[in-house]
């Protein structure tokens, strides 16, 4: 039903907000049995899979708020900037409702199908010559002085809609998880969970309050070595950021939650993902899988308890990224058009 419709008595929706709707939310929280004997005896884990958004990400549970309050404010034009997916989402919503988009995109470093989105949505797509975090102080002086709606997690309605996704878990696990993984990059997200448990648990429709584990990938890691990183580096290009603007909230919500932040390097960023994909039966792309490295980090470290349910969050569709997926598989066996051919492989 979307997400200002499905929580419309906790989101500041009035009857002047448009009824802005892609059916975005309600999105599948998928128990995983082989990935959870990894972790441990009695150790479940569930991925909460954003990919199944309409733009294949978790953004667009706030991008719809953000959209729906430019409108009643009567913006006729949205900008950002982002590390591929934020740009996806803002376009859809803006080609939705018929208004403009801009988004800048650091020059060469978004995921093809991030990229391809944003132009297929329409949108005037602006490659920026340097790093997220340059784009974003560009954008944010942009909508300064044109007056465009700015979308980007700064924008207070982005982070109240992504508490949806806290709010899903709730009320299909009946309660918190004990611990929530997620990946941090720009650190709205975490900090978005965070708001969303303590609302229920206020609402008393939650008792208990997950730790909250944030993971970060190593080239990009500002909030775990506790300093702006001026030249971050991943494969993981959607945690691509060096300096993120919620890091005060993320910091509140890791301490306040008895949670951390870790490190993950990029190969284990990739061997998570081919492990969620090959006995998850989850493709979700590489910035998504950090928090499941890390979760077997830890587990080697013996950092891990027993018998814990854990929600994780993938936050994106794996086909955004194809490049970086084809770069680490085989490819397809070639056959010949005839039986035997097709036998030779069979058999095997
Ligand atoms: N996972 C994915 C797939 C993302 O696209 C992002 C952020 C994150 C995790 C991190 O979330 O920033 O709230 O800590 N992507 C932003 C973008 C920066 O522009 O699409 P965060």
């Amino acid at each position: 039903m979307g997400v200002l419709k499905h929580y419309r008595e906790l989101l500041p929706v009035t009857e002047k907000t448009p009824d802005v709707n892609l059916e975005e939310g309600s999105t599948p929280l998928i128990y995983l049995p082989r990935v959870s004997k990894r972790l441990g005896d009695g150790v479940k884990l569930y991925g909460k899979f954003e990919g199944c958004n309409p733009s294949g990400s978790f953004k667009d549970r706030g991008m719809v708020l953000a959209v729906a309050k430019a409108l009643e404010e009567g913006k006729r034009a949205v900008i950002c900037a982002s590390t591929g997916n934020t740009s996806a989402s803002a376009a859809a919503y803006a080609a939705s409702q018929g208004i403009s988009c801009f988004v800048l995109l650091p020059a060469g470093k978004v995921a093809l199908g991030k990229l391809a989105q944003a132009l297929m949505y329409g949108a005037k797509v602006i490659a920026v010559k340097g790093n997220f975090d340059r784009a974003l102080e560009l954008a944010r002086e942009g909508a300064e002085k044109t007056g465009c709606a700015m979308v980007n997690s700064v924008n207070p309605y982005r982070l109240i809609g992504q508490r949806s996704g806290a709010w899903e878990i709730c009320d299909v696990l009946g309660k918190a998880p004990d611990w929530h993984a997620i990946p941090v990059g720009n650190a709205g997200n975490i900090s978005a969970y965070w708001a969303g448990y303590n609302e229920y648990k206020k609402l008393g429709k939650i008792s208990s309050l997950p730790r909250m584990m944030g993971f970060q990938a190593e080239g990009a890691a500002p909030l775990v070595f506790n300093k702006p990183c001026p030249n971050p580096e991943t494969i993981a290009t959607a945690i691509r950021i060096g300096n993120p603007v919620s890091a005060h909230l993320a910091r509140a919500a890791v301490s306040e939650s008895g949670g951390e932040f870790n490190s993950v390097t990029d190969e284990q960023i990739l061997e998570a993902q081919r492990i969620l994909a090959a006995e998850g039966g989850v493709f979700a792309e590489p910035a998504s899988c950090a928090p499941l490295a890390g979760l077997l980090k830890l587990k080697r470290a013996g950092k891990l308890p027993d018998g814990i349910t854990i929600t994780m969050v993938l936050t994106g569709n794996g086909l955004k990224d194809p490049d970086t997926a084809m770069s680490q598989v085989g490819k397809p066996i070639e056959i010949n058009d005839t039986l035997e051919d097709l036998m030779q492989v069979l058999g095997e």
